[in-house]
């Protein structure tokens, strides 16, 4: 009898990390694969399907504008049930710390289904940052059968939880994996980097850009305010110009277009597929971010990031030395932007690409733990 494993995700992250564990659950033949979206995110989620090519097998389609967390949770854990009523697999795999993780693992729980963790053992210490997510985790680690850690730091984190260490596994990030597959889509195909151009021929080639998301629901309010300000005083100088694909929470919206629209070095936009995004991140000189899977990939590319958080769960690149953790006043995101601007040798030091997050071949051994429990010699 094959097994039965469903894979989860809503949002836009958790469908980028999860397409590359998708088609190497698939590839295993005694594996029977299926696939469930809660749709916390509708527009966003549905851009990555299309770019990776995934269909869903079940869609809970509880997107609504500006939900609550209680919304999602509520929504995410009685759709699962519907689901398993439907279909009952032997495990289900989840991917980081969302709000439909955290719900579609405790879903599982009570049908006695095992949970296999994706990006386990990320933790900042603190409850409130990044929020809600730090407890998301905690509680889908309490829940997980398998924790597949993307680095050793992550390991550690969970063994010191005391985490079955047969149960825990070291594994690299799919994000990754996710990366090296569109690199290679976009090296190869000629037209699609012509489509690209003719899509931001908006960006000027006399000046430098700075690229910027953020989302993070703690920085909410005050937070957006200072970070905004900040990309407002880097937006001043004349040989930059700023692109912001805005998240579509509205509460990102709001101060986003009330303190950057109109401003003439600076382009807000919409939300960008991840091909376009990947695009857009190697034409530019620096990222300004409070995005997690963004401070994976610039690295992987030898672009500088500048986390505008208080906190990091991914220290392994501020050790590397590319990325900077700069907070969230004003002045220290704008300043840290600045340096990087104008001081070469500084610049320098940070844009060389480093790894810390895995080969690429993450998806491969989680595929080969869900299907043996163990990771054989050929992937250690
Ligand atoms: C969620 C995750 C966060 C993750 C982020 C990735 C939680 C609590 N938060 O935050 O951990 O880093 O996704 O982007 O799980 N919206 C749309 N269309 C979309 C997506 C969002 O309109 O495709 C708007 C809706 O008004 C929605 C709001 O954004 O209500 C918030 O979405 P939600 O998933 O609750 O939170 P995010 O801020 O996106
Ligand atoms: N991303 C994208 N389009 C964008 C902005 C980001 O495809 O306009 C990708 C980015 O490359 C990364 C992921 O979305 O892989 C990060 O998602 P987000 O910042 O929403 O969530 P987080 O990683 O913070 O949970």
């Amino acid at each position: 009898m094959k097994k039965k494993i469903m894979v989860v995700f809503g949002t836009r992250p958790e469908a980028i990390k999860m397409a590359p564990v998708v088609k190497a659950c698939k590839a295993r033949p005694e594996l029977d694969v299926k696939v469930c979206v809660t749709a916390q995110h509708r527009q966003m989620l549905d851009q990555v399907m299309e770019i990776f090519g995934l269909a869903a097998d079940f869609d809970l389609n509880v997107m609504a504008p500006n939900q609550t967390l209680g919304d999602v949770t509520c929504k995410v854990l009685k759709g699962m049930e519907g689901v398993f009523a439907q279909w009952k697999p032997d495990m289900i795999l989840v991917q980081g710390d969302t709000t439909t993780v955290m719900a579609a693992a405790l879903a599982a729980f009570y049908h006695k289904i095992e949970v296999g963790h994706v990006e386990a053992g990320l933790r900042t210490g603190n409850i409130y940052s990044p929020w809600p997510e730090e407890m998301n985790r905690l509680i889908a680690g309490c829940l997980a059968t398998q924790h597949y850690a993307p680095t050793p730091r992550s390991r550690d984190n969970l063994l010191r939880e005391s985490k079955n260490p047969a149960t825990v596994f070291v594994t690299g990030n799919t994000v990754i994996d996710a990366l090296h597959e569109a690199v290679k889509i976009m090296d190869a195909d000629e037209a699609l980097k012509t489509k690209f151009a003719a899509q931001f021929q908006f960006l000027d080639p006399a000046k430098r850009l700075v690229l910027v998301t953020g989302h993070r629901r703690e920085n909410f309010g005050e937070g957006f305010i200072h970070i905004c300000n900040a990309i407002k005083r880097v937006a001043s100088r004349p040989d930059v110009q700023v692109v912001y694909p805005m998240h579509m929470n509205p509460n990102v919206r709001k101060p986003v277009t009330e303190i950057l629209g109109g401003l003439g070095n600076v382009h807000l936009i919409e939300p960008l597929d991840y091909m376009s995004f990947l695009y857009m991140m190697r034409k530019s000189c620096l990222i300004m971010t409070d995005s997690g899977g963004v401070q994976e990939e610039a690295p992987s590319l030898g672009k500088p990031v500048i986390v505008m958080r208080d906190t990091t769960e991914r220290p392994e690149a501020v050790d590397a030395g590319t990325v900077i953790l700069a907070g969230t006043e004003t002045d220290a995101m704008a300043s840290a932007a600045e340096r990087l601007l104008d001081d070469s040798v500084f610049y320098d030091k940070m844009a060389h690409a480093v790894n810390p997050y895995g080969d690429g071949m993450a998806a491969a051994r989680i595929a080969e733990i869900v299907s043996t429990g163990k990771l054989s010699n050929a992937f250690k």
